[in-house]
């Protein structure tokens, strides 16, 4: 494949965005392309997703490449040419790159397989907007004997040929949590006759503001976003209930459960202040993604041979169900700038197709390399 086809596929993908475990269209077009190039495939039993296998005929190790494919319910507004042609679809967050690379990385891996050392196992996870997909290839087993792992993100702040490269975490877990605060019911003339769930929602909201200002260590980083508030729905009835929830972010295990600790704690004794029942529920997301310094170095080094130039990206409390990899065995979230500036989500992100055989380039030469070493 030529790096002109490979735009051309990165295009097509983008015309065509599928929301998380619908990817069949992009399924098929990797499955098609890999098979017209003779690349193996193990059977991953999933409606989505696909697992390539590049085998060398050297005794090495095993190594993953890891891409994520599915699009976001947004409405494109780029006006590229090979703009999204599905209406409230769109590839927002670049995973329509991420696959073309990781394809592209694959081919270039297949075309080399007689001088390769070890096994690549090139990974196109379904699902990764609604964090199902990852555990999903996970459970499949067929990664079980991986012992690195590479992840791709695309970037809009550094310009194409530039890589993100950092130590340690560079996204972060992220939970959430709900709360209903039952009261009673009233006329809003009455309410000694009730109880209020408002102003116990209220407390609630600012109350839990006191986690990062006042639980979390000033040097480590935490946030605690309350985004979803609801109760009652008229001027003059006093609700029976009051709901919230929110997102916890953290960056490592201890905070995050100080966190939860805490949030819980806060909830069921400000809504007994007010004589309000609570349900409190919490649900843990993606843990966190630390990158493995040893590995951000070789990576580092792959990049300078590759010609690309390294950066520290920015911290972010973002999360990406790539750690559900990195449970298992080491690896690197690596960021490709792709320019735009647009940030991920946006309905102007756009990904420089510039950027996109140089970083196939890398991640095959990475991956190529890292498999060949026996320790
Ligand atoms: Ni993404």
């Amino acid at each position: 494949m030529t790096e002109q086809e490979l735009v051309l596929f990165y295009q097509d993908l983008h015309r065509h965005p599928e929301l998380g475990l619908e990817e069949f269209r992009t399924t098929e077009r990797v499955k098609q392309e890999l098979r017209r190039h003779g690349v193996a495939m193990l059977d991953t039993g999933l409606a989505t997703g696909v697992i390539a296998e590049i085998r060398g005929e050297k005794p090495g190790r095993t190594i993953g490449l890891r891409c994520d494919m599915d699009a976001l319910p947004i409405t494109e507004e780029t006006g590229l040419p090979y703009a999204s042609c599905e209406k409230g679809k769109m590839h927002a967050c670049g995973h329509d790159f991420h696959t073309a690379c990781m394809l592209g990385a694959a081919l270039m891996l297949k075309e080399r397989q007689d001088s390769l050392a070890g096994a690549v196992r090139v990974v196109f996870q379904p699902a990764e907007e609604t964090v199902d997909g990852a555990a999903q290839m996970m459970a499949t087993g067929l990664l079980s004997d991986v012992e690195e792992f590479y992840g791709i993100h695309s970037y809009p702040y550094f310009e194409a040929g530039t890589l993100g490269i950092k130590e340690g975490p560079v996204m972060a877990a992220s939970d959430r949590f709900a709360v209903t605060i039952r009261g009673r019911g009233a006329h809003a003339a009455q309410p000694n006759k009730g109880v209020d769930p408002i102003p116990a929602l209220a407390a609630l909201v600012q109350s839990v503001q006191t986690v990062v200002s006042r639980n979390v260590d000033p040097f480590d980083n935490a946030v605690v976003t309350v985004a979803h508030v609801e109760a009652g729905n008229t001027y003059n009835v006093i609700p029976t209930e009051a709901y919230l929830e929110g997102t916890a972010r953290t960056l490592n295990p201890d905070t995050r459960e100080l966190v939860r600790r805490r949030l819980e704690r806060i909830c069921e004794s400000v809504a007994a202040a007010y004589d309000c029942g609570i349900d409190f529920e919490y649900e843990r997301g993606p843990d966190a993604v630390i990158n493995d310094a040893a590995l951000c170095e070789a990576a580092r080094e792959t990049a300078r041979e590759t010609g690309l130039k390294t950066e520290i990206q920015e911290n972010t409390m973002g999360a990406e169900d790539f750690s559900e990899f990195l449970k298992a065995c080491p690896g690197v979230f690596i960021r490709v700038g792709t320019g735009g500036g647009y940030p991920g989500h946006h309905p102007r992100y756009t990904c420089d197709p510039a950027a996109l055989w140089p970083a196939a380039r890398f991640f095959a030469s990475l991956a190529r390399k890292r498999a060949a070493i026996i320790k």
